[in-house]
């Protein structure tokens, strides 16, 4: 059995934020929304949610964006300190964007993984498949170049269609794991537009018919469980910001073709399938 560790939302700041012009220092104040403009607390949490993720013997941990505060190289190079100490192998973690990580420039992120996110490439890069036992994790960007004011994301044309392909490519083979910032549902204020997925419509209609589809997302800062469908349809899991909350990291069983958050109610019949499989060394 595969056991997925997902954390979300680090916004990580660089070293010397102080350094800064005033100019500078207010957007990130501003982009902020309040958080502290501080670089040793958020690696703090991260580092422990790392050691979190370990002792529950994690086997893969997805990342789901807003990997820094506004996106300047020097975070992302933080960010790689973290992750190069994490007791994870590079191949055992995937990184997706926010809209956070695009905001000095669209392709910061894309920049990131041929520099210091280099060794993460393999996994992270938008589209990518990684296959696991039971489950395969696809990284996904929502990521678009915008005004720092605005917190809109969008999958795409060609990112909804890799999705339809691996969906139907999977199907029935394990649990198909999408990796992405932006959830697919409506939230908050409801502004679209402004905060959410502009492919939304299109990005439920494409998901809902697929038991198999879970999706691991961000942005909301808050943990919750979705449905985008009746009982046996696609699901989607949210997690609280590791810069904000001690109890970041959620954890994911894959058993049969289904993902299974380990904090929730696991149905019997999955719960027997678990045991067969440990028990007996079942596929
Ligand atoms: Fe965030
Ligand atoms: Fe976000």
């Amino acid at each position: 059995m595969t056991r997925i560790a997902h954390l979300t939302d680090l916004h990580l700041v660089e070293r010397r934020p102080e350094a800064r012009s005033w100019q500078d220092r207010l957007r990130i104040q501003t982009i902020s929304q309040g958080r502290p403009i501080d670089s040793e607390r958020p690696r703090r949490r991260l580092r422990r949610a790392f050691a979190e993720a370990r002792a529950a013997r994690a086997d893969h941990v997805v990342v789901t964006g807003d990997l820094t505060e506004d996106g300047i190289p020097a975070q992302f190079e933080v960010l790689a300190e973290e992750l190069h100490a994490a007791p994870f192998a590079p191949e055992q973690i995937t990184l997706v964007p926010g809209n956070h990580d695009g905001y000095t420039s669209g392709d910061a992120f894309e920049k990131a993984l041929a520099g210091p996110l280099a060794a993460f490439r393999v996994t992270s890069r938008p589209g990518t498949a990684v296959e696991l036992k039971g489950a395969t994790v696809v990284a996904l960007s929502t990521t678009i170049h915008q005004h720092w004011l605005r917190a809109a994301g969008e999958l795409g044309e060609r990112q909804r269609r890799r999705i339809h392909d691996v969906l139907h490519a999977r199907e029935r083979r394990g649990a198909t794991v999408l990796a992405m910032h932006h959830p697919p549902f409506t939230f908050g204020l409801r502004l679209g537009w402004l905060e959410g997925l502009l492919d939304l419509g299109f990005v439920r209609t494409m998901l809902r018919p697929f038991r198999s589809a879970h999706v691991l997302c961000g942005h909301v800062h808050e943990r919750g469980d979705h449905r985008l469908g009746p009982a046996r349809h696609a699901r989607l899991h949210t997690a609280h910001s590791v810069a904000e909350d001690d109890r970041a990291l959620r954890l994911y069983d894959a058993i049969d073709d289904r993902l299974v958050p380990s904090d929730g109610p696991v149905p019997f019949a999955l719960a027997m399938r678990a045991f067969r499989q440990s028990a007996l060394g079942e596929a």
